[in-house]
């Protein structure tokens, strides 16, 4: 053998030697998934309904990964900027995102443009919580009901001013389809979300809006603002006084919200499997579901917030305010 073909032979020896080593180290950093800690985008400011939800369920994620869950809000386009921003995240697990009716359900009606599709572009990881929306005004608004409410909106028009959390949020959403049933033409003013939104209603530098439980039962509690009603057929446990849409006069103003974990489409089985499990570990942790629970929040029990219950509600949402937003467009 000359000296040449000699080192060639040894060179390829080694080589194999280190493809072999290699192999059973790639698959353990295949099963080693989470390694370093995950990012969970919120889509809108902090201190909102969305941002609640996910501080509550990250830290039990968290526990169960083995890795920190970080919270980066990712704020703008009613929640369609922060999904479309981790949409197009690596599909590894290390960026998740919190999505809701709006961003997965009702955006699609309003966006002409939308960069994503919510039922094909996202792998579904569960639902997290529901949330019943609640017509909210400053504690000073001159009417003690919601026919007076109502009345108040029809005699002023556009004097009185409604905030909202962007084209597509669910306070958008939810506000379009309440003003188009109650024919009210308010101002909107808008936010970068609702937790800055009942802030300025706090303050009374906006008159209503109509938001997630989670963000306003607190405040509800506290009296610094008033309800008129909650959308939902049962009054909720956490606010006992507060009737229903129904008991006051309006049965076809109707939502409950929900917020659901999604990751990028294409996710390496086993990562969706850990994800899907840290999210139901969360769940049905004892502190957590009363944490949600005390907010007003419904929390899903096991197979109905997996990921194909999530698929099914994104897709039967979608189909639900797609005409009821283009119509409540057409009524503007
Ligand atoms: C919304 O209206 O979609 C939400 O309240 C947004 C938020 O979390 O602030």
């Amino acid at each position: 053998m000359s000296a040449l073909s000699l080192r060639r032979s040894l060179m390829l020896g080694i080589l194999a030697a280190a493809a072999v080593m290699a192999a059973p180290a790639a698959a353990t950093a295949q099963h080693a998934y989470p390694d370093r800690p995950i990012t969970l985008v919120v889509p809108f400011a902090a201190g909102g309904p969305t941002d609640t939800i996910a501080r509550i369920v990250a830290p039990p994620m968290a526990k169960a990964l083995g890795q920190p869950v970080t919270i980066e809000n990712v704020t703008g386009g009613g929640g369609t900027t922060g999904i479309t921003q981790a949409s197009l995240a690596e599909a590894d697990g290390y960026t998740i995102m919190m999505g809701h009716m709006g961003t997965h359900g009702a955006a699609p009606a309003l966006f002409r443009a939308l960069k994503y599709d919510p039922a094909k572009t996202f792998d579904p990881i569960g639902v997290a919580a529901g949330t019943p929306v609640v017509i909210v005004a400053r504690k000073d608004f001159p009417a003690s009901d919601l026919k007076g409410f109502i009345a108040a909106l029809h005699d002023s028009g556009p004097a009185y001013s409604q905030a909202h959390a962007g084209v597509g949020s669910v306070s958008h959403s939810a506000g379009m389809l309440f003003d188009s049933i109650v024919n009210a033409k308010p101002t909107f003013v808008v936010y970068r979300g609702t937790g800055p939104a009942v802030n300025d209603l706090i303050a009374g530098q906006v008159d209503f809006l109509t938001d997630q439980i989670v963000n306003v039962a607190p405040h509800l509690q506290a009296g610094t603002i008033r309800a008129y009603a909650i959308a939902t057929p049962e009054r909720s446990p956490v606010l006992p006084g507060v009737p229903t849409t129904r008991e006051a006069g309006l049965p076809e103003f109707e939502v409950t919200a929900w917020n659901a974990v999604f990751a990028p489409n294409g996710l390496p089985k086993e990562v969706g499997a850990k994800l899907v499990q840290a999210l139901d570990v969360a769940l049905d942790d004892p502190p957590t579901r009363d944490r949600l629970l005390k907010l007003g929040g419904k929390v899903p029990q096991g197979i109905d917030r997996g990921p194909a219950a999530l698929q099914k509600l994104v897709e039967s949402e979608v189909a639900r305010w797609t005409p009821a937003l283009r119509a409540a467009v057409d009524n503007q």
